[in-house]
């Protein structure tokens, strides 16, 4: 199968004098659902960035859908991990899923019937069309993740970037929206970055665990210590040796 997402030797830092990422070579093939994790700092949304093209690698290649990175942005939706807006500017939820369309538009352009249609679609896949006129400030923290999810949803994407979207979401919307991933990776590539790693782990394909570098591994690799947020070093260096050693509860 074709990968959806090639990394060969990818090194980055935001200053010269400092490398956040170190020859990183990863391949992530057509409609896998890749769990990220990793301690803060480690380079999560650093890497989602690079794959968006919004930062260039400093040395090696990054190549989405076969193509270089910079020159298919309009192929991915992305869900940041931050979003910083004024709660009170009067816009509706569907109207912010409406934005997921903007790619195909100028910014001053009428939404089409056809993007109403997509956002009310990417609504209703995330269990939200029947707020769609509520302004978005009002909504909670786990409705504006929805919304958010959705926004990215609505431009029919081929590969879905997911920035820690569950991190304000309780226990059953998490499990709504890991349901809902699932499903959708039947049709398109899905890359997650979380700290949770026990709710993801019977979800996904495959795990990315990125700290400096990036090891991919798969699900019933990853020991136990990960999951309590213990990414210690020689287990990420020699994956292979350390993870039959390990306690595990789960098998
Ligand atoms: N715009 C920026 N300019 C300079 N340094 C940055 C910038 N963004 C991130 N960094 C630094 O890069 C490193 C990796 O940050 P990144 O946000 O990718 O980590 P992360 O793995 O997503 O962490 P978290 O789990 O806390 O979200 C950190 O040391 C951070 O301070
Ligand atoms: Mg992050």
């Amino acid at each position: 199968m074709k990968p959806s997402i090639e990394c060969e030797n990818v090194t980055f830092g935001y200053r010269p004098d400092e490398t956040i990422l170190q020859n990183v070579s990863f391949q992530i093939l057509k409609n896998d659902f890749c769990g990220i994790i990793g301690p803060n700092g480690g380079g999560k949304s650093t890497l989602l960035k690079l794959l968006l093209g919004i930062y260039t690698p400093l040395s090696g290649s990054i190549r989405i859908l076969e193509r270089p990175a910079n020159e298919y942005p309009a192929e991915i939706g992305y869900v940041p991990q931050h979003l910083n807006f004024d709660r009170k500017f009067p816009i509706t939820a569907l109207e912010v899923v409406l934005q997921g369309r903007l790619k195909f538009h100028t910014l001053f352009s009428i939404p089409s019937a056809l993007d109403i249609e997509a956002a009310l679609e990417a609504l209703t896949q995330v269990g939200m069309v029947e707020f769609k006129e509520v302004p978005f400030g009002t909504l909670s923290g786990g409705q504006i993740q929805r919304i958010l999810i959705a926004r990215a949803l609505a431009s029919k994407p081929k590969i879905l970037l997911l920035d820690e979207p569950t991190a304000s979401v309780d226990i059953d919307a998490e499990a709504a929206i890991l349901k809902l991933l699932g499903k959708l990776s039947k049709e398109m590539t899905i890359l997650m970055v979380t700290h949770n790693l026990r709710a993801i782990i019977d979800h996904v394909d495959k795990l990315l665990c990125v700290q400096g570098k990036c090891t991919l591994m798969q699900p019933k690799e990853v020991c136990e210590h990960f999951a309590l947020g213990l990414y210690h070093y020689p287990l990420i260096e020699t994956a292979d040796q350390h993870l039959l050693q390990l306690p595990r509860t789960k098998q």
